[in-house]
Protein backbone atom coordinates (compact mmCIF):
# COMPACT_ATOMS: atom_id res chain seq x y z
CA UNK A 1 0.00 0.00 0.00
CA UNK A 2 1.46 3.51 -0.82
CA UNK A 3 -0.76 5.52 1.77
CA UNK A 4 -1.37 5.66 5.28
CA UNK A 5 -5.27 4.75 5.18
CA UNK A 6 -4.75 1.86 2.19
CA UNK A 7 -1.65 0.08 4.84
CA UNK A 8 -4.06 0.41 7.82
CA UNK A 9 -7.17 -0.82 5.56
CA UNK A 10 -5.08 -4.50 5.05
CA UNK A 11 -5.69 -5.24 8.50
CA UNK A 12 -9.29 -3.98 8.54
CA UNK A 13 -8.10 -0.95 10.52
CA UNK A 14 -8.44 3.05 10.23
CA UNK A 15 -5.41 5.82 9.88
CA UNK A 16 -7.29 8.47 10.79
CA UNK A 17 -6.04 12.33 11.12
CA UNK A 18 -7.36 16.18 13.48
CA UNK A 19 -8.69 18.45 10.74
CA UNK A 20 -9.21 21.78 11.99
CA UNK A 21 -11.92 23.44 9.96
CA UNK A 22 -10.11 26.94 9.39
CA UNK A 23 -7.27 24.82 7.21
CA UNK A 24 -9.33 23.45 4.66
CA UNK A 25 -8.57 26.32 2.07
CA UNK A 26 -5.34 25.47 2.66
CA UNK A 27 -4.50 22.92 -0.66
CA UNK A 28 -1.43 21.25 0.59
CA UNK A 29 -3.17 20.75 3.74
CA UNK A 30 -6.53 18.91 2.34
CA UNK A 31 -4.48 17.19 -0.69
CA UNK A 32 -2.70 15.02 2.15
CA UNK A 33 -5.29 14.86 4.23
CA UNK A 34 -7.95 13.60 1.52
CA UNK A 35 -4.90 11.16 0.15
CA UNK A 36 -3.41 9.66 3.47
CA UNK A 37 -6.00 9.31 6.00
CA UNK A 38 -9.70 7.07 6.21
CA UNK A 39 -11.27 8.70 9.56
CA UNK A 40 -11.41 12.32 10.54
CA UNK A 41 -11.42 13.73 14.20
CA UNK A 42 -12.87 17.90 14.42
CA UNK A 43 -9.81 19.13 15.73
CA UNK A 44 -11.99 21.89 18.24
CA UNK A 45 -15.54 22.52 16.22
CA UNK A 46 -17.44 19.44 17.83
CA UNK A 47 -16.40 20.46 21.13
CA UNK A 48 -18.96 21.81 24.04
CA UNK A 49 -18.16 25.95 23.07
CA UNK A 50 -18.03 25.22 19.65
CA UNK A 51 -21.60 23.22 19.15
CA UNK A 52 -23.58 24.74 22.33
CA UNK A 53 -21.77 28.49 22.28
CA UNK A 54 -25.10 29.65 24.33
CA UNK A 55 -27.64 26.94 25.93
CA UNK A 56 -29.62 25.73 24.05
CA UNK A 57 -28.30 27.42 21.22
CA UNK A 58 -26.41 24.84 18.94
CA UNK A 59 -24.34 25.99 16.53
CA UNK A 60 -23.05 23.00 13.56
CA UNK A 61 -21.49 25.33 11.03
CA UNK A 62 -17.67 24.82 12.12
CA UNK A 63 -18.18 20.70 13.11
CA UNK A 64 -20.36 20.15 9.78
CA UNK A 65 -17.65 21.83 7.61
CA UNK A 66 -15.22 19.25 8.76
CA UNK A 67 -17.85 16.34 8.92
CA UNK A 68 -19.08 17.18 5.11
CA UNK A 69 -15.17 17.57 3.67
CA UNK A 70 -14.99 14.19 5.51
CA UNK A 71 -18.13 12.75 3.84
CA UNK A 72 -17.69 14.60 0.57
CA UNK A 73 -14.11 12.68 0.60
CA UNK A 74 -15.27 9.20 1.18
CA UNK A 75 -14.02 9.29 5.02
CA UNK A 76 -15.52 8.48 8.18
CA UNK A 77 -15.62 10.69 11.56
CA UNK A 78 -14.96 10.05 15.26
CA UNK A 79 -16.68 12.59 17.44
CA UNK A 80 -14.77 14.93 19.75
CA UNK A 81 -15.97 15.41 22.35
CA UNK A 82 -19.59 15.59 24.44
CA UNK A 83 -18.82 15.75 28.36
CA UNK A 84 -15.31 17.61 29.14
CA UNK A 85 -13.84 20.03 32.16
CA UNK A 86 -11.85 21.66 29.15
CA UNK A 87 -13.27 23.92 26.32
CA UNK A 88 -16.72 24.54 28.08
CA UNK A 89 -18.54 28.26 27.39
CA UNK A 90 -18.93 30.21 29.91
CA UNK A 91 -22.36 29.58 30.72
CA UNK A 92 -21.29 26.00 31.17
CA UNK A 93 -18.48 26.73 33.24
CA UNK A 94 -20.84 28.98 35.55
CA UNK A 95 -23.40 26.41 36.24
CA UNK A 96 -22.84 23.68 39.16
CA UNK A 97 -25.30 20.78 40.57
CA UNK A 98 -28.24 19.48 38.91
CA UNK A 99 -28.19 22.01 36.15
CA UNK A 100 -25.05 21.28 35.16
CA UNK A 101 -25.86 17.60 35.25
CA UNK A 102 -29.19 18.75 33.32
CA UNK A 103 -27.07 21.08 30.42
CA UNK A 104 -24.54 17.66 30.21
CA UNK A 105 -27.56 15.39 29.14
CA UNK A 106 -28.98 18.64 27.02
CA UNK A 107 -25.95 19.02 25.11
CA UNK A 108 -25.22 15.14 24.69
CA UNK A 109 -28.69 14.52 23.62
CA UNK A 110 -28.19 17.84 21.10
CA UNK A 111 -25.16 17.08 19.84
CA UNK A 112 -25.79 13.35 19.21
CA UNK A 113 -29.11 14.18 17.93
CA UNK A 114 -27.51 16.63 14.88
CA UNK A 115 -25.12 13.33 14.06
CA UNK A 116 -27.52 11.04 14.70
CA UNK A 117 -26.60 7.72 12.70
CA UNK A 118 -22.94 9.28 10.97
CA UNK A 119 -20.57 8.97 13.49
CA UNK A 120 -18.21 5.87 14.18
CA UNK A 121 -17.59 6.48 17.34
CA UNK A 122 -18.27 9.51 19.98
CA UNK A 123 -15.43 10.36 22.84
CA UNK A 124 -18.25 10.88 25.28
CA UNK A 125 -16.34 11.93 28.51
CA UNK A 126 -12.97 13.13 27.70
CA UNK A 127 -10.39 13.54 30.05
CA UNK A 128 -12.00 12.85 33.48
CA UNK A 129 -9.39 11.10 35.72
CA UNK A 130 -6.39 12.64 37.39
CA UNK A 131 -2.78 12.69 36.78
CA UNK A 132 -0.25 11.61 39.79
CA UNK A 133 -0.50 8.80 41.94
CA UNK A 134 -4.27 9.29 42.89
CA UNK A 135 -5.59 6.94 40.35
CA UNK A 136 -9.15 8.73 40.98
CA UNK A 137 -11.16 11.47 39.31
CA UNK A 138 -9.68 14.76 38.19
CA UNK A 139 -11.45 17.53 40.33
CA UNK A 140 -13.91 19.52 37.71
CA UNK A 141 -17.42 21.06 37.81
CA UNK A 142 -18.50 17.86 36.24
CA UNK A 143 -17.20 15.32 38.82
CA UNK A 144 -18.99 17.71 42.03
CA UNK A 145 -22.53 17.51 40.22
CA UNK A 146 -21.60 13.68 41.79
CA UNK A 147 -19.43 10.62 40.65
CA UNK A 148 -22.01 8.74 38.30
CA UNK A 149 -21.65 11.44 36.07
CA UNK A 150 -19.81 9.61 33.71
CA UNK A 151 -22.24 6.91 33.40
CA UNK A 152 -24.91 9.16 32.99
CA UNK A 153 -23.82 10.76 30.12
CA UNK A 154 -22.76 6.64 28.88
CA UNK A 155 -26.38 6.11 29.22
CA UNK A 156 -27.32 9.61 27.81
CA UNK A 157 -25.32 8.82 24.65
CA UNK A 158 -26.58 5.63 23.87
CA UNK A 159 -30.08 6.52 24.12
CA UNK A 160 -29.17 9.51 21.63
CA UNK A 161 -27.47 7.34 19.02
CA UNK A 162 -27.69 3.97 19.34
CA UNK A 163 -25.16 3.51 16.21
CA UNK A 164 -22.12 5.37 17.68
CA UNK A 165 -19.69 3.37 19.31
CA UNK A 166 -18.92 5.20 22.91
CA UNK A 167 -15.71 5.76 23.94
CA UNK A 168 -13.85 7.00 26.95
CA UNK A 169 -10.91 9.44 25.98
CA UNK A 170 -7.86 10.17 28.22
CA UNK A 171 -4.21 11.34 27.94
CA UNK A 172 -1.34 9.23 30.27
CA UNK A 173 -3.36 6.20 30.64
CA UNK A 174 -0.63 4.57 28.06
CA UNK A 175 1.34 3.47 30.71
CA UNK A 176 0.31 0.31 32.34
CA UNK A 177 1.95 1.39 35.56
CA UNK A 178 0.57 4.29 35.79
CA UNK A 179 -1.81 4.65 38.75
CA UNK A 180 -4.26 7.11 35.83
CA UNK A 181 -4.52 3.86 33.69
CA UNK A 182 -4.68 1.61 36.65
CA UNK A 183 -8.08 3.75 37.43
CA UNK A 184 -9.52 4.02 34.11
CA UNK A 185 -9.03 0.81 33.94
CA UNK A 186 -11.05 0.26 36.48
CA UNK A 187 -13.77 2.09 35.46
CA UNK A 188 -14.66 0.44 32.61
CA UNK A 189 -13.85 -2.86 34.43
CA UNK A 190 -16.70 -2.04 36.63
CA UNK A 191 -19.01 -0.32 33.91
CA UNK A 192 -18.76 -3.83 31.99
CA UNK A 193 -19.47 -5.33 34.95
CA UNK A 194 -22.84 -3.45 35.85
CA UNK A 195 -24.05 -3.28 32.02
CA UNK A 196 -22.94 0.81 31.55
CA UNK A 197 -22.91 1.08 28.13
CA UNK A 198 -19.15 1.31 26.85
CA UNK A 199 -17.78 0.18 23.63
CA UNK A 200 -14.05 1.48 23.48
CA UNK A 201 -11.45 3.21 24.77
CA UNK A 202 -9.18 6.09 23.27
CA UNK A 203 -5.65 6.38 23.92
CA UNK A 204 -4.97 10.38 23.44
CA UNK A 205 -1.28 8.75 23.08
CA UNK A 206 0.60 12.46 23.30
CA UNK A 207 3.94 11.41 23.86
CA UNK A 208 6.53 13.77 25.16
CA UNK A 209 9.88 13.74 27.85
CA UNK A 210 6.73 14.14 30.84
CA UNK A 211 4.61 10.89 29.54
CA UNK A 212 7.42 8.99 27.45
CA UNK A 213 6.39 5.89 24.96
CA UNK A 214 6.97 3.09 26.81
CA UNK A 215 7.30 -0.84 25.75
CA UNK A 216 4.29 -1.44 28.33
CA UNK A 217 1.87 0.32 25.95
CA UNK A 218 0.64 -3.10 24.36
CA UNK A 219 0.16 -4.56 27.81
CA UNK A 220 -2.02 -1.50 28.13
CA UNK A 221 -3.90 -2.22 24.84
CA UNK A 222 -3.99 -5.79 25.59
CA UNK A 223 -5.39 -5.21 28.72
CA UNK A 224 -8.88 -2.85 28.11
CA UNK A 225 -9.33 -5.06 25.03
CA UNK A 226 -9.93 -7.97 27.64
CA UNK A 227 -12.58 -5.70 29.09
CA UNK A 228 -14.37 -6.04 26.09
CA UNK A 229 -13.64 -3.23 24.35
CA UNK A 230 -12.65 -1.54 21.38
CA UNK A 231 -9.21 0.60 21.63
CA UNK A 232 -8.57 3.43 19.61
CA UNK A 233 -5.36 5.25 19.46
CA UNK A 234 -7.00 8.96 19.16
CA UNK A 235 -4.82 12.03 19.17
CA UNK A 236 -1.03 10.13 18.20
CA UNK A 237 1.73 13.17 18.38
CA UNK A 238 5.35 12.28 19.55
CA UNK A 239 7.10 15.14 20.83
CA UNK A 240 10.67 14.83 18.45
CA UNK A 241 9.08 12.26 16.12
CA UNK A 242 10.77 9.40 16.62
CA UNK A 243 10.61 7.27 13.78
CA UNK A 244 11.22 3.94 15.85
CA UNK A 245 8.92 5.14 18.26
CA UNK A 246 5.97 5.49 15.67
CA UNK A 247 6.50 1.97 14.28
CA UNK A 248 6.52 0.76 18.15
CA UNK A 249 2.85 3.04 18.51
CA UNK A 250 1.95 0.92 15.03
CA UNK A 251 3.20 -2.41 15.91
CA UNK A 252 1.43 -2.72 19.01
CA UNK A 253 -1.95 -1.43 18.13
CA UNK A 254 -1.71 -4.16 15.36
CA UNK A 255 -0.81 -7.05 17.76
CA UNK A 256 -4.14 -6.88 19.49
CA UNK A 257 -6.92 -7.65 17.50
CA UNK A 258 -9.33 -4.91 18.84
CA UNK A 259 -6.88 -1.95 18.41
CA UNK A 260 -9.50 -0.61 15.24
CA UNK A 261 -7.53 2.15 14.46
CA UNK A 262 -4.88 5.12 14.69
CA UNK A 263 -5.28 8.85 14.93
CA UNK A 264 -2.35 10.89 14.30
CA UNK A 265 -3.32 15.02 15.97
CA UNK A 266 -2.59 16.49 12.67
CA UNK A 267 -1.73 16.49 9.41
CA UNK A 268 2.03 18.73 9.32
CA UNK A 269 4.54 19.79 12.11
CA UNK A 270 2.85 22.89 11.49
CA UNK A 271 -0.89 22.10 11.92
CA UNK A 272 -0.02 20.50 15.07
CA UNK A 273 -1.48 22.36 18.86
CA UNK A 274 2.28 21.62 20.19
CA UNK A 275 3.73 24.29 17.40
CA UNK A 276 6.08 23.01 14.51
CA UNK A 277 9.47 22.90 16.84
CA UNK A 278 7.91 19.91 18.94
CA UNK A 279 8.23 18.22 15.01
CA UNK A 280 5.25 15.59 16.28
CA UNK A 281 3.78 14.46 13.08
CA UNK A 282 4.23 12.48 10.14
CA UNK A 283 4.16 15.87 7.40
CA UNK A 284 7.02 18.83 7.96
CA UNK A 285 5.57 21.96 7.57
CA UNK A 286 6.08 21.93 4.00
CA UNK A 287 4.06 18.72 3.21
CA UNK A 288 7.22 16.54 2.92
CA UNK A 289 7.36 12.83 4.59
CA UNK A 290 9.43 12.45 7.35
CA UNK A 291 11.10 9.65 8.42
CA UNK A 292 8.24 8.84 10.38
CA UNK A 293 5.86 8.70 7.93
CA UNK A 294 7.40 5.77 6.35
CA UNK A 295 8.11 4.42 9.71
CA UNK A 296 4.45 4.06 9.82
CA UNK A 297 3.61 2.90 6.72
CA UNK A 298 6.18 0.24 6.47
CA UNK A 299 4.59 -1.29 10.06
CA UNK A 300 0.93 -0.98 8.90
C1 LIG B 1 -6.44 20.69 21.49
C2 LIG B 1 -6.43 21.30 20.10
O1 LIG B 1 -5.51 20.61 19.30
C3 LIG B 1 -6.08 22.76 20.19
O2 LIG B 1 -6.25 23.39 18.93
C4 LIG B 1 -6.93 23.48 21.23
O3 LIG B 1 -6.48 24.80 21.38
C5 LIG B 1 -6.90 22.75 22.56
O4 LIG B 1 -7.29 21.40 22.37
N1 LIG B 1 -6.65 16.50 24.39
C6 LIG B 1 -7.82 16.57 23.65
C7 LIG B 1 -7.90 17.47 22.47
O5 LIG B 1 -8.75 15.80 23.90
O6 LIG B 1 -9.20 17.97 22.27
C8 LIG B 1 -6.91 18.60 22.60
O7 LIG B 1 -6.95 19.36 21.39
C9 LIG B 1 -5.51 18.08 22.89
C10 LIG B 1 -5.49 17.34 24.19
Amino acid sequence: ASTLAAAAQQSGRYFGTAIAAGRLGDQTYTTIANREFDMITAENEMKIDATEPNRGQFNFSAGDRVYNWAVQNGKRVRGHTLAWHSQQPGWMQALSGSSLRQAMINHINGVMGHYRGKIYAWDVVNEAYADGNSGGRRDSNLQRTGNDWIEVAFRTARAADPSAKLCYNDYNIDNWNWAKTQGVYNMVRDFKQRGVPIDCVGLQSHFNSNSPYNSNYRTTIQSFAALGVDVQITELDIQGGSATTYANVVNDCLAVPRCTGITVWGVRDSDSWLGAGASPLLFDGNGNKKAAYNSVLNAL
